[in-house]
């Protein structure tokens, strides 16, 4: 069992009134909140140790590179990676995923496909786009059935030797929808393809194993996990590291410099230019630490008691409708009133200060596919309450009575 009194104290945020009424934040897809010991590190860093990292032989620097260096070997432990220099730091998983595609662009051939899927967030049909457009590569789509899962029949007769990559995510962050990922990839690997998993929703909610996985690259953000925004990571299995080119040019990615020709420096730093997000990257060591503290067993069992309880309540609400009802999904619920749009739910919830995110949640295709606006979309976090839920009914209920 999780003492939620307890968690909840570790958060400060979590304290504060909004328009004059308690918090209740349930926006956590968007982003998550940060606990104390997450906040405490980075004011620690700033206080004490601030230095760029791997250029200098003083103690500052030294201090910052060593825990930055940890922060890597902590991320790697938590995802089960083989080896540290497989984890790359980034910005975050839009840039995780543009570095992949980047360098793809070197590889692959006109009519060579690439697979997506109906349930991508805009992050992960993008930069896919904008690399057939470069090489000639055609995009295909994963199409998804009413309850927001994908058909993996057409998966399977998407696939053939002419497919180079699939790239899904692992959870659906305006469904909620958990992706078949280990079947996903093994087909793939069976027609020689390699796969990209977006987890950027699945981390904080699991705790995947690359290695079990046998997936080529699974790229992640920090502040879906109680981190700071503006880092996130790369997972890349060392041969697909080492065979793609550099993503950028700079400083800290090569091995020498002359005008004539420059070679680049070893994995991971050949795909980290100029100073990186030291902070961050050192702060999402700490996330990672803050969470598996707490446990991801007990974090994915009482969501989904709030998943539960959450569905059951709203489904109380006459003419209130959930985009979503896959049986395997995480603690995002995305409804719609009957008649009303979500834009003006979202803001009548925030007079009663809920937070929860509105609109089309950077997934248009899954908006047309329902043919519908966008969603008002509540998504919980282990420090939310059932309490909390008991608001966000109540706010909605009042929210019907006033905009029908
Ligand atoms: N991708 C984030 C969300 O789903 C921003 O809200």
């Amino acid at each position: 069992m999780l003492d939620i009194n307890k968690i909840r104290k570790d958060f400060p945020i979590l304290q504060r009134k909004v328009n004059g009424k308690p918090l209740v934040y349930f926006d956590n897809a968007a982003t998550s909140q940060t606990p104390q010991q997450v906040i405490d590190v980075i004011v620690d860093y700033y206080s004490n140790y601030n230095a760029n990292i791997h250029r200098g032989v003083h103690t500052l620097s030294q201090e910052a590179t060593d825990k930055y260096e940890a922060a890597r070997n902590t991320i790697q432990k938590h995802f089960n990676a083989k080896h540290s220099y497989e984890i790359i730091l980034t910005a975050g998983t839009t840039e995780s995923i543009n570095l992949v595609a980047s360098g793809f662009a070197s590889i692959l051939k006109k009519e060579d496909e690439i697979i997506v899927s109906a349930l991508e967030h805009h992050s992960n049909i993008v930069p896919w786009q904008m690399l057939c457009e470069k090489t000639g590569a055609i995009l295909k789509v994963i199409p998804m059935n009413q309850e927001g899962e994908l058909e993996m029949d057409s998966y399977t007769e998407l696939l053939s030797d002419k497919t180079k990559l699939v790239f899904v995510n692992h959870i659906s962050n305006a469904l909620g929808t958990i992706n078949p990922i280990e079947l996903i990839i093994e087909q793939a690997h069976n027609v020689g393809a390699a796969v990209l998993i977006d987890g950027a929703q699945a981390c904080p909610h699991v705790k995947p194993d690359v290695q079990a996985l046998d997936v080529d690259f699974y790229v992640t953000s920090a502040h879906k996990i109680c981190g700071p925004t503006g880092v996130g990571m790369l997972y890349g299995k060392e041969e697909w590291l080492t065979k793609l080119p550099p993503y950028q040019g700079g400083g800290e990615m090569i091995d020498q410099v002359s005008f004539e020709k420059t070679t680049y420096a070893g994995l991971p730093h050949k795909f980290e230019a100029g100073t990186p997000n030291i902070c961050g990257g050192i702060a999402f060591g700490a996330a990672l630490d803050y969470m598996n503290a707490i446990g991801f067993d007990k974090i994915a069992n009482y969501e989904n008691e709030l998943l539960a309880y959450g569905t059951k309540r709203l489904l109380e609400i006459e003419g209130l409708k959930i985009y979503g009802t896959s049986k395997n999904k995480t603690s995002v619920i995305s409804f719609n009133l009957q008649g009303i749009h979500p834009y003006d739910v979202g803001t009548l919830l925030d007079k009663m200060g809920i937070a929860v995110r509105t609109g089309h949640h950077c997934a248009q295709p899954i908006m047309t596919f329902y043919n519908i606006p966008g969603t008002v979309r509540a998504s919980f976090a282990f420090y939310n309450t059932k309490e909390e839920i008991d608001a966000l009914i109540e706010g909605v209920k009042k929210a019907k009575m006033m905009l029908s």
